[in-house]
Formats: structure tokens, C-alpha cells, sequence
């Protein structure tokens, strides 16, 4: 068995599981936190993602072993509070989603993007989701709903910006 700690959307976390087990079986069936999806398991649909150290990773990809010490942010994670963040906010009004199963990895891709580049040309935003697959929508639709999460919270008159900045939310 191998230990493991990590830093889970700001609380840590210790487990001690079999050496080949992913960050994601960690996060879904030691730590319960199910919002991350299993979808394709490989590496290949996005579903799985969630932000190590800010930077977005295939969960089924990474194990739990190499999360050690690590800060991790999963879509439990991404609200401050009791507050949407202005991505998860824009994408449930806008109805950029169907089925929603691919909306975490999805949102956190985005979340990693925009962390790193406030005003992304819609390029930027297909070339950072480009790893997250959407079996329902066209991605239209999402790369709108990135835009307008991204102005939101670039203006400074927006609550959300205030709060984010209150809270020094990453
Ligand atoms: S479940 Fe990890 S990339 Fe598909
Ligand atoms: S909304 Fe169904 S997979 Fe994207």
C-alpha cells in the first residue's frame, strides 16, 4: 500500500491505497467525490479532468502517488461557497450543456485556461477544451459561454470579481 495526502479543494486528505491506483479512483471511490466523471478511463474524453498544482490533468491518467503533496481542485471545489463561480454561473444560464456529464472537466479545463489567460480568442478556448469531448452539444456553445464567464471576470463592477478577489480563489 502507498500513502497518500493531498490538498482536496482546500482540505487536506490522507489515504492509503494499492500503488497503481489513479488520482481518480482515488477522488471518486476513497474520497467520494463523484462529481468527477469516469468516462473513457484512457485518457482519451476529458471527463476525468481535474487541476493539479492549477494545471488541468486526465484524473484516470495521473496516480494517486503522483497527486502526493499536491494541491488538487475538483468541480466540488470550484464554487466559492455557497457561490457559483462565474464559469459554472454562465454555462447554467446559457444551457451550454445537455446531459452535463462532460461539464466538470469541462469547466475546469476552462477554469485552468482562463487562471492563465483572462481574455482568450475563441482559438484559445477551442484549443484548451480540445481534450474534453461533449457527445451532446456542439461546442458552439461552450466556447460562447468560456467568453462570456471570461468577460465577467475581467469586469471589475461584477460581484463575482469582487469576491473572487476577496477570497483570492485559484
Ligand atoms: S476518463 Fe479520463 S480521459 Fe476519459
Ligand atoms: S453535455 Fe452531454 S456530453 Fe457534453
Amino acid at each position: 500500500m502507498t500513502d497518500v495526502t493531498i490538498t482536496v479543494n482546500g482540505s487536506v486528505r490522507s489515504a492509503s491505497v494499492p500503488p497503481e491506483t489513479t488520482l481518480l479512483k482515488l477522488l471518486r471511490d476513497v474520497f467520494q467525490l463523484t462529481g468527477t466523471k469516469l468516462g473513457c478511463d484512457v485518457g482519451d474524453c476529458g471527463a476525468c479532468t481535474v487541476l493539479v498544482d492549477g494545471m488541468a490533468v486526465n484524473a484516470c491518467l495521473m496516480l494517486a502517488a503522483q497527486a502526493d503533496g499536491r494541491q488538487v481542485l475538483t468541480i466540488e471545489g470550484l464554487a466559492m461557497k455557497d457561490r457559483l463561480h462565474p464559469l459554472q454561473k454562465v454555462f447554467e444560464e446559457s444551457g451550454a450543456l445537455q446531459c452535463g456529464f462532460c461539464g466538470p472537466g469541462m469547466l475546469l479545463s476552462a477554469k485552468a485556461l482562463l487562471d492563465d489567460n483572462p481574455d482568450p480568442s475563441s482559438h484559445d478556448i477551442r484549443d484548451a477544451l480540445a481534450g474534453n469531448l461533449c457527445r451532446c452539444t456542439g461546442y458552439s456553445k461552450i466556447v460562447e459561454a468560456v467568453q462570456d464567464a471570461a468577460r465577467a471576470m475581467r469586469d471589475p463592477r461584477t460581484e463575482d470579481t469582487r469576491q473572487l478577489e476577496m477570497h483570492g480563489h485559484d
